[in-house]
């Protein structure tokens, strides 16, 4: 299939374009290098030697849009584009809710202009930050979305899962597949590629892996007194190789209009115990502190995975220890990312 897929320089993005190029499809990339450097597109190019259709664009503009699928027979749309991060969507709500809305906005108008029914199958990168905080453990795509999202970011998720539902229920030949990440980590194996943290990041793991390079000096786990084993929160640690395997087996399911699926492990995994895989894979020590709670912090969340190994017939093979080991071969392979090596 050819396969447009929409912030593909960016961490997921370019692992997936890769798993597609693995997977015999046809990439073709536009991303507006707002939050990635084309660099990550080189190094998918050498790691699969072949050479990738990239478009510098930014997916808002829908003029761009419509002269790229005036061009091309695109079968199908991951649809990765947007800003991810929690704490910046608190800071900017707006600019949130304008790039991650009117860039799935702007994708559906351009699909739809030629009032062609049958418009490319289109996969939308969701997450588990759409369950708020669940009330039931493993979380399946069954539970209630909406309630209790506790940042602009989520909504963004669940507002755009919202849009695509409706234009299912306008043209039941609509194809729409949500598939909700849990937290992604790791990298690509061969450490060529992997995720590139411009600014001091928010997420647990690149955290870890600077406090492990020596970049940041101290790490900081958030809360040890959760009603957890280890007082720890908990969640379900995915390997970036498998989530974008989980998009290639996506591309050959056809769903019936609308269909949300988790893209998790099923096992959750505690801060304590992701440190200490960390610590294993780096063969370092890697300090920490105990300090507040984070606000917005949910206790516990991992996946029931059922949905997606029913349908898709994937299910994860990779583990955390791997997504650890394979997270440090990046960074110490590339201590600045793609910025200087
Ligand atoms: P990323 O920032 O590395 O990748 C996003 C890419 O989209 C970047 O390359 C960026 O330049 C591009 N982009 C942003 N707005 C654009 C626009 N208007 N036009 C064109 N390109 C644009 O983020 P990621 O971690 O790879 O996440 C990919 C997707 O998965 C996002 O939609 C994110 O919300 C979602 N997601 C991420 C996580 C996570 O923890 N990383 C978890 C759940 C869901
Ligand atoms: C994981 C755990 C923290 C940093 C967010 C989004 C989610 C998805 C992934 C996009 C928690 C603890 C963290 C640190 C810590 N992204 N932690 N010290 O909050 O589960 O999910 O990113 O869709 O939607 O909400 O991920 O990596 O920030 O935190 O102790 O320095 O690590 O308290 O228990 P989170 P995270």
């Amino acid at each position: 299939m050819k396969v447009l897929v929409t912030g593909g320089a960016g961490y997921i993005g370019s692992h997936t374009v890769l798993a597609l190029i693995e997977a015999g499809h046809i990439p073709v990339v536009v991303d507006n290098l707002s939050n990635s450097s084309f660099e990550s597109i080189k190094r998918v190019e050498q790691i699969t030697e072949t050479s990738i259709e990239f478009h510098e664009n930014d997916v808002c503009d829908k003029q761009a849009l419509k002269s790229l699928f005036s061009k091309e027979k695109i079968d199908a749309i991951i649809h990765f584009a947007g800003y991810k991060s929690v704490g910046e969507s608190i800071a900017k709500p707006l600019a949130y809710f304008d790039n991650n809305l009117n860039s799935t906005l702007s994708l559906l108008e351009v699909i739809y202009a030629d009032s062609d029914p049958k418009a490319p199958k289109f996969i939308f990168s969701s997450s588990a930050n759409v369950y708020g905080n669940p009330e039931v453990l493993p979380v399946s795509e069954i539970a209630k979305t909406g309630e209790g999202i506790t940042n602009p970011y989520g909504y963004t998720k669940f507002f755009c899962e919202q849009i695509l539902k409706e234009v299912c229920v306008s043209n039941p030949e609509f194809q729409a597949i949500a598939l909700r990440y849990f937290n992604p980590i790791g990298a690509h194996p061969s450490g060529i590629i992997g995720e590139d943290s411009q600014e001091t990041p928010n997420n647990v793991a690149p955290y870890i892996c600077q406090v492990a390079a020596g970049k940041l000096s101290e790490f900081s786990i958030f809360g040890d007194d959760y009603d957890t084993p280890d007082g720890t929160g908990i969640r379900d640690y995915i390997h970036v190789m498998d989530l974008a395997e989980g998009h290639v087996a996506a591309l050959n399911f056809n769903s019936k209009g609308f269909e949300a699926i988790n893209l998790g492990t099923g096992t959750g995994t505690s801060v304590l115990e992701l440190h200490s895989a960390f610590e294993k894979a780096a063969e370092l020590t890697i300090p920490y502190k105990f300090a507040q709670r984070r606000e917005g912090d949910i206790e516990s969340s991992y996946a029931d995975v059922a949905k997606a190994h029913q349908l898709l017939n994937w299910k994860s093979k990779r583990t955390v220890s791997d997504g650890c080991a394979d997270a440090w071969r990046w960074q110490s392979h590339n201590p600045d990312g793609y910025g200087k090596n």
